[in-house]
């Protein structure tokens, strides 16, 4: 039995995050950055984190609160151990429609047909260029571009839905755009050009490095013919356009130029046990002490239904130059984008 709640701007439960680690193999400058993510940061020990059986009970709830998409992230999620195990506790789950895992893919050629014998059904694999010396500057770990394409072939083979997430920086990898779009239209793979968020607050964000939907779709029109594709479901954060006369889809997620803040039903639950309402919403909700006393379904339900229905965020409708400053916001590997 489901019941929907609904926020304070009438945005309903729909997706949740799950964040599974906060740890990564990469250092992403617009994510981790070396420089702040050394041998001696303090990641998580894992008394802190949520036990697959929290993770499992709380799914659950949400689930029954209205929540009918579950995604894991990290970090890199596949860092946590035995993965599957939880993938296939979940994917066990009545009422649950989607389950997805977003990963940089480096462990995708060890997983993937593991992953698909539990239950998922879907991987969102980061890839922002072709080209492996940069991608090594990029993943700050020198990995080559290789290793992520048979990450890809990998989880293709066993049979996994593939969406690679390309984020787009000026000056860095805005050169990689058509070629990037030329390699996935190839190989039938859905390409999202993201817009590089200020997310966290190492990356060090500006405006200026922001590459907009609009100057990416220019550019690609100038070498495909692209037809708008109408959303795969209410809130889906893509914007999508169809190669013309093919059935390869490439989309935007225009964070920055064009928000989704009205169509937003994402919660996060981060991986020490705290639910946030917004990804640039840097106070969290305790749920991991809650639940660790003695308490029952019902009343972790309630605290879910009463966090949600005080929601008020939509931070990307209402960013500026200064909030961008002043915000106090979580850093991406401990929420999972
Ligand atoms: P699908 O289920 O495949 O549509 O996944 P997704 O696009 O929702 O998830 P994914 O983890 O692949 O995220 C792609 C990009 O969208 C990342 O950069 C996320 O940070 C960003 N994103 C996802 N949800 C939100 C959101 O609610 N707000 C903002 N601002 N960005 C988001
Ligand atoms: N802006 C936009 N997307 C980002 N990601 C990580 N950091 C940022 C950022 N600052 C992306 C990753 C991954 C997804 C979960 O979020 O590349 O594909
Ligand atoms: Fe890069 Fe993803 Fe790791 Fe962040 S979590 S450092 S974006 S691979
Ligand atoms: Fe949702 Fe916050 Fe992103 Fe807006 S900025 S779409 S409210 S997570």
């Amino acid at each position: 039995e489901k019941t929907i709640i609904k926020d304070q701007l009438n945005r309903p439960l729909r997706d949740l995050r799950i964040s599974v680690i906060d740890r990564c193999n990469f250092r992403c400058t617009y994510c981790m950055p070396a420089e702040k993510f050394g041998p001696d940061f303090a990641f998580l020990p894992k008394s802190e984190l949520l036990t697959y059986e929290e993770i499992e009970r709380l799914a659950k709830i949400f689930v029954s609160l209205g929540v009918e998409k579950i995604r894991l992230t990290g970090g890199e999620p596949l860092l946590r151990k035995d993965l599957p195990t939880l993938v296939k506790k979940l994917s066990e789950i009545e009422g649950l429609k989607d389950i997805g895992l977003t990963t940089n893919g480096v462990l995708l050629p060890k997983f993937a047909k593991e992953l698909k014998e539990a239950g998922l059904l879907r991987v969102n694999v980061s890839l922002d260029t072709l080209n492996s010396e940069l991608f090594g500057k990029i993943n700050g770990r020198g990995v080559g571009v290789d290793v992520i394409l048979e990450g890809i072939k990998a989880a293709q083979d066993a049979g996994l839905g593939v969406k690679i997430n390309m984020v787009v920086k000026k000056g860095l990898n805005d050169s990689e755009i058509v070629p990037m779009a030329r390699f996935c239209k190839e190989q039938g793979l859905q390409l999202r050009f993201i817009e590089y968020m200020d997310v966290g607050s190492t990356n060090g964000w500006k405006m200026d490095d922001v590459v907009t939907k609009k100057e990416i779709y220019e550019l690609l029109k100038e070498h495909y013919l692209l037809e708008p594709v109408d959303p795969a479901y209410f809130g889906e954060v893509a914007k999508r356009y169809r190669y013309e006369g093919t059935n390869v889809d490439v989309g935007f997620i225009p964070s920055v130029s064009e928000s989704f803040c009205s169509s937003c039903t994402r919660s996060r639950l981060s991986a020490n046990g705290q639910i946030f309402t917004c990804l640039f919403n840097g106070e969290g909700h305790d749920i991991k002490e809650f639940m660790r006393k003695d308490v029952t379904d019902e009343e972790i339900a309630d605290r879910i239904t009463s966090i949600w229905s005080g929601r008020k965020d939509r931070y990307s409708d209402e960013r500026t130059e200064e909030s961008v400053k002043t915000r106090k916001k979580i850093e991406m590997s401990y929420i999972g984008g």
